[in-house]
């Protein structure tokens, strides 16, 4: 086993020839002081563990983790925390030994964002929240404490919207905030403050089938990709008249924030950064 002079951490994905986490952590650690080398390692689909397993024999002392392997870093980990096992995924392992810690900071750094970054207290709003993938998953528990008068979750396949919010209602969330339903349940008789959307359409340039009743008295659209200016989720909000618009820049910055802080123990500033690698919504 080789020594390391610097303590060494990753982010394990694939691809990940596009990720901004070495630039952002490397940013972290000069602003800290804290001495650490931070790389991309591209794993192998059908890899992940054996990867893992290298890095930690050369030293490693945690990674973060990103498509496709979220699920993956859960089922690696000897200890998954709270927000890792409601979102069923992790994005962050911390190494102890023989000890894999996991962590999902996903949806805390969506709601930091949301709330310290873009002025939008969440307590008491009606929140909407589009999708019912992994991204949803993780932003609910953290989403529902800030303590919304409502969270809706719509997706396009109505079942697997409502077996998510199914599953916690079954761990103890309330039933009168948290409902789920389709596209079609929009815009009837409700209106929201906030709609996020976590469907991955946005990647692929896709549009949603929303009404547009359901974005018409909304103050916040968030969309959580990033770097993809207007996507047609944030045109769809624009269009339909909704006066601030964000995509997923902040959230990237804040939630690699808590991993740093989690792994070293001080949490970086991150104002700047988050200002520095935002591109425009045009
Ligand atoms: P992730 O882990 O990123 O959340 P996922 O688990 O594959 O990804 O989920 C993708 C989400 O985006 C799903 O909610 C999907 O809707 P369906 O469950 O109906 O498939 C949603 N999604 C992707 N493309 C979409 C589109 N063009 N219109 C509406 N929803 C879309």
């Amino acid at each position: 086993m080789s020594t390391p002079t610097v303590d060494r951490y990753a982010v394990i994905g694939h691809p990940i020839g596009h990720s901004k986490s070495p630039t952002i952590h490397a940013a972290f650690a000069e602003a800290t002081g804290q001495r650490l080398e931070y790389t991309a390692i591209d794993s192998p689909p059908g890899a992940f563990a054996a990867t893992v397993d290298r890095f930690r024999q050369e030293g490693g002392r945690g990674v973060n983790v990103t498509v496709p392997f979220k699920l993956e870093a859960c089922a690696y980990a000897t200890d998954v925390s709270a927000a890792a096992r409601a979102a069923g995924a992790a994005n962050a392992l911390k190494f102890d030994g023989e000890r894999v810690f996991a962590e999902n900071f996903d949806g805390s750094g969506l709601v930091r964002d949301i709330r310290d970054n873009l002025g939008h207290r969440l307590e008491g709003l009606r929140v909407l929240l589009l999708g019912a993938g992994g991204a949803t998953r993780g932003a609910v528990l953290p989403l529902l404490q800030e303590n919304p008068a409502r969270l809706f979750v719509a997706n396009r396949t109505v079942d697997k919207a409502m077996a998510l919010v199914a599953d916690f209602h079954a761990a103890g969330a309330n039933t009168a905030v948290l409902q789920a339903g389709g596209y079609n349940d929009l815009g009837r008789d409700d209106t929201f403050d906030i709609v996020i959307n976590a469907t991955s359409a946005s990647l692929t340039a896709e549009a949603l089938p929303l009404p547009a009743t359901a974005l018409q008295a909304v103050g916040l659209a968030y969309d959580m990709v990033y770097g993809k200016g207007l996507t047609p989720f944030l045109l769809q909000a624009q269009a339909a008249g909704v006066r601030h618009l964000a995509d997923g820049i902040g959230m990237l910055v804040e939630q690699a924030a808590d991993a740093f802080a989690w792994w070293r123990g001080v949490r970086p500033a991150t104002h700047d950064l988050i200002r520095r690698l935002s591109t425009p919504l045009v």
